[in-house]
């Protein structure tokens, strides 16, 4: 029916129903009722908004005829200004040449671990001398190399992937912000997963990206049927802050989301990041790198900051938490999906027999088999034992608890950040596992240590260890065999 046949009969309609009430009300209602009509327009709020409210996901750009993606109701900004931006500030942080190391690779053998350390000093400082000064001269100096490391595009935030990936899986690029650390410092892709239910099979994708579509024949006779539905459900686009079918989204089209193992890529990590859901506000969002999922039966607690206990409990929070920032209502807006009880004992049933890269190096109880060393690993693995197992011990090489590192000693700006500054205080943060480290570059919880070189300068200047050029080259050698 046309509009202006609908508004006819309605106009109709209203005139009888009029005429009705008048006769059985008579005109001394009917006048009242006129002059309540009458003031209730009086009355009438002023500025009211349209009749759908105040929708922030259905303001547009005004200058263009066709909705456009954007965040919180403004235009995305420039994708290339973003990049240029941040490309800038790590080239000035780091030797990005992407060194490597011709004799050792990753698990999956595809790929060369990076060689740092990367972090630029400033000029005259050695790492010899800044390991001499003490946290206040270092930062009264301006010399600390290892602060935070931000999100290009700190103001909007959400997941961003790597170029591997995006070139290959779609709907996952943004059409606001790109991937800046170079590939040479991410983990192989796809990296290659191993079961702990089945050791005998090494890695059981060989070499492949696990999909929706190759799940079923790849995994029969490996799986029980309900590890393979966790898996199912683990491969499942679900709607993201950032990565939905709304106009308040970062993708050129409408997309259905982003699956539990778009960022943990058969069960491990490639560097995907995105902001802490944790924190507020926005400007002290801190970078979140992803963790890998291999060896999560072996821990007991998830999150860097959330100290949540069951895999099952982290699998149900994780998309009120992680993909919508923590923010519940725009979740329910977006259309998060909520997972039963069963489905997330099934997605746990999966995740917890990600096992541990093989470590052929290390005896039975998870230390270096010496009989299979070398000198420098040997050594490497007492000085990890003076230093470093306190809080990393064997056989995971992780304490399960949360430390405060307090590396905000060695930067200014303490208490005001916004991107582009220095930083503020992080607080305590989980120990991360080291088992199979070497297959996970970035590394911190925000990435900000792009090889195993950099974490020991790091640690160094942080614990005040005074380590010499051998105990460092030893120190790597003995991670690299974790
Ligand atoms: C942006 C990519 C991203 C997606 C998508 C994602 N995760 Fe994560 N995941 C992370 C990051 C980053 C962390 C570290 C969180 C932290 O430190 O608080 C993490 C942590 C975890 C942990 C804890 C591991 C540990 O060692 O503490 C588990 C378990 C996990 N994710 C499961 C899931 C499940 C299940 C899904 C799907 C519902 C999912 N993740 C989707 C990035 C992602
Ligand atoms: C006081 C406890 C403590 C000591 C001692 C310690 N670490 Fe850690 N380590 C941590 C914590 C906590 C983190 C996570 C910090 C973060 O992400 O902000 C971490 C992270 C790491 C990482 C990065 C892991 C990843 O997945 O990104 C490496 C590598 C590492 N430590 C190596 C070492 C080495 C080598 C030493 C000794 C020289 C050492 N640690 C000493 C607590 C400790």
């Amino acid at each position: 029916m046309s509009t202006a046949a609908r508004r006819k009969i309605i106009v109709s309609l209203a005139l009888v129903g009029g005429l009705a009430a008048s006769l059985i009300l008579g005109p001394r209602a009917d006048a009242q009722r006129n002059a309540e009509k009458k003031s209730s327009r009086r009355q009438q709020p002023q500025n009211r908004q349209p009749a759908s409210g105040p929708d922030i996901l259905k303001e547009e750009p005004t200058n263009t005829s066709e909705a456009r993606p954007m965040a919180g109701g403004k235009p995305l900004p420039d994708k290339a200004k973003v990049m240029e931006r941040q490309m800038k500030m790590l080239n000035e942080r780091y030797d990005l040449s992407g060194r490597t190391d011709p004799e050792v690779t990753m698990s999956g053998g595809r790929k060369h671990v990076p060689v740092g350390p990367t972090a630029r000093l400033k000029s005259g400082v050695t790492w010899e001398s800044l390991a001499e000064m003490s946290a206040d001269e270092i930062r009264e100096k301006d010399l600390f190399p290892y602060t935070p490391l931000w999100h290009p595009l700190q103001e909007v935030g959400g997941m961003v992937f790597p170029e591997v990936q995006t070139k290959v899986v779609e709907g996952l690029e943004r059409v606001d912000v790109g991937f800046d650390i170079p590939e040479a410092y991410l983990p192989e892709f796809p990296p290659p997963l191993f079961l702990m239910t089945r050791p005998d099979l090494g890695d059981v994708t060989h070499g492949k990206l696990i999909t929706l579509q190759n799940f079923e024949s790849m995994f029969q006779d490996v799986l029980t049927p309900f590890q393979m539905e966790g898996l199912r459900l683990l491969l499942q686009k679900t709607t993201a802050q950032r990565h939905n079918l709304t106009l308040d989204r970062s993708t050129d089209i409408p997309v259905e989301g982003v699956s539990c193992l778009d960022c943990h890529v058969n069960g491990h990590t490639t560097g995907q990041f995105h902001l802490t859901p944790d924190v507020r506000p926005q400007s002290e969002r801190f970078r979140l790198d992803t963790v890998s999922l291999r060896g999560v039966f072996a821990q007991n607690r998830f999150g860097s900051k959330r100290d949540i206990r069951s895999l099952e409990q982290f699998s149900e929070t994780e998309e009120n938490s992680a993909y919508f920032d923590g923010d519940i209502s725009l979740a329910e807006r977006k259309g998060a999906r909520k997972f039963t009880p069963r489905e997330q004992m099934a997605m746990a049933h999966f995740q917890n027999i990600i096992d541990f890269p093989p470590a052929p190096k290390l005896d039975n109880l998870g230390r270096l088999d010496h009989s299979k060393a070398t000198e420098a690993e040997i050594r490497g693995e007492a000085v990890f034992t003076k230093h470093c197992a306190s809080c990393h011990p064997a056989p995971i090489y992780t304490d399960n608890i949360a430390h405060d590192l307090k590396v905000e000693r060695f930067y200014k700006n303490v208490g005001s950040t916004s991107m582009g500054k220095p930083g503020r205080a992080e607080g305590a943060i989980k120990t991360f596992v080291l088992r199979g480290i070497k297959d996970s570059p970035p590394y911190l919880h925000d990435g900000r240590l792009l090889t195993l070189e950099d974490t020991v300068e790091f640690f160094n200047i942080i614990l005040g260890l005074k380590l010499t050029a051998q105990d460092k080259t030893d120190l790597v050698a003995f991670m690299r065999v974790l």
